[in-house]
């Protein structure tokens, strides 16, 4: 198992670009389930979630031709069935429960269990597709599905739930009749999803918001599309940019899906110009501690809170986190705190006071987010820190080592 090595104290500079999102290219490889044949998909970035995903879609016959674009053969399915030991290690997979009952009317799926950010059940997605329908049962972890005929129902879902929203909203999508999600998510991510079932022939109307009318078609086709670019793995470059001092150009950012993001970095005092795809980041200006909530989209996004928090344990001032997404995503503080971090928790509200500066230490954490906001913590801190379980940076963030280091970090990747 590898780790990183961070010699830290060095400003950034320079230009990175953006990869595809996770987190629309797992929904839209599930979705190429609902439409045999030969898709085309372009922009999908190289990480191991997305492996983890062919691999699930592998088990339904499904046929991967490598290249930009990837080629997805769907033409014949073969399985319908999502195993414990693939959910287990990304609950993603969830996503192929929609696709599933739509195409081939019946699913089978491990239920996901805990995970390291919270409990994180899937109980509104099982009560959406119930509602359209579905017979549903519990066997042995799996969730069973079954349908004979999928209907066009409204659900009016409690949370708007990412993954629910994606699922209810591709089986929908060839059920019989009309189908309306209400209190929809509205993350950008759902919103690429939508757009390429509608490229596919789907018919959706008031994508992006929070209400989504399904009218069902009988069939949908392939054709090439384009994934959007991360919003998440912007913002944390941004974050390592802004902690380091640095002048570094983002290219190919979804700006205009950073609103809430860019707002509390500008509050904090970072320097930044932004244009088209673009985001550049100066050097000067002192931080300062701001408040940040979590929220659903367009709020501050729960996939942002570790990132900026690392920030903010450099701030001048204090700064409150509250978590409202997940209970239990405080998992990176008592590793900043091995940072020399002052940070004290109180449910889900964080309390970080900032420091003058951090100082490098082995860490490691247990989720995606949590290991970045380290990598940033380590970029700033003086001397050296190790990260390990790289596993989990490797799930969401493509070629990070090789990204720092053309923008002049000292990192370097070597096995444990
Ligand atoms: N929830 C329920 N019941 C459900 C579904 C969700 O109670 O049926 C609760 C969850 O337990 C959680 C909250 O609702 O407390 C939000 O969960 P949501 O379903 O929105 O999250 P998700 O769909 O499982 C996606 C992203 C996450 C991101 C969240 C929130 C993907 C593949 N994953 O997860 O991404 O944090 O939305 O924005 O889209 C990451 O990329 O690091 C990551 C964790």
């Amino acid at each position: 198992m590898d780790k990183i090595v961070i010699e830290g104290g060095v400003a950034l500079k320079g230009e990175v670009s953006v990869s595809g999102a996770k987190n629309a290219a797992l929904p839209i490889l599930a979705a190429t389930l609902l439409a045999p044949g030969i898709h085309y998909l372009s922009n999908v970035p190289p990480l191991a979630d997305i492996r983890t995903m062919k691999k699930v879609l592998e088990l339904m016959g499904v046929k991967f031709q490598e290249g930009e674009p990837l080629v997805v053969d769907t033409s014949h399915l073969t399985g319908w069935m999502a195993p414990y030991e693939v959910v287990k290690t990304m609950r993603a997979a969830v996503l192929v429960l929609g696709p599933l009952v739509a195409r081939v009317h019946q699913a089978s799926v491990s239920l996901p269990g805990g995970c390291a950010i919270g409990a994180r059940p899937i109980d509104l997605h099982l009560k959406g597709l119930e509602a359209m329908g579905v017979k549903i049962t519990l066997n042995q972890g799996y969730v069973e599905a079954k349908v004979k005929e999928l209907r066009g129902a409204e659900i009016i879902l409690d949370f708007p739930t990412v993954t629910g929203t994606e699922n209810l909203l591709m089986a929908a999508t060839l059920a019989k009749g009309t189908t309306r999600i209400v209190n929809a998510a509205q993350e950008p991510e759902v919103a690429d999803l939508a757009r390429f079932l509608t490229v596919l022939g789907a018919k959706i109307q008031g994508i992006g918001t929070d209400v989504l009318t399904i009218e069902g078609v009988n069939a949908l086709k392939p054709a090439p599309y384009q994934i959007m670019p991360d919003r998440i793995e912007a913002g944390t470059y941004l974050a390592a940019a802004a902690i380091t001092r640095g002048e570094v150009r983002i290219v190919n950012a979804p700006v205009q899906h950073l609103t809430a993001v860019l707002e509390k970095f500008h509050e904090a005092g970072v320097q930044f110009t932004t244009k088209d795809n673009l985001i550049a980041v100066k050097p000067g200006g002192s931080l300062v501690g701001v408040d940040v909530k979590t929220l659903p989209y367009p709020g501050f996004p729960t996939d942002m809170q570790a990132q900026f928090m690392a920030l903010m344990s450099v701030a001048k001032g204090a700064s409150v986190i509250t978590e409202t997404i997940f209970e239990d995503r405080f998992i990176h503080v008592s590793e900043l705190r091995r940072l020399g971090a002052d940070i004290s928790v109180s449910g889900n509200q964080a309390v970080v006071r900032g420091r003058r500066y951090l100082m490098g230490a082995p860490v490691m954490a247990t989720d995606l987010r949590a290991s970045a906001s380290l990598v940033i913590a380590g970029l700033a801190a003086r001397g050296v820190t190790e990260v390990h379980r790289v596993y989990h940076l490797d799930r969401g963030y493509a070629n990070l080592t090789e990204k720092l280091e053309a923008l002049g970090a000292r990192i370097k990747r070597v096995p444990a």
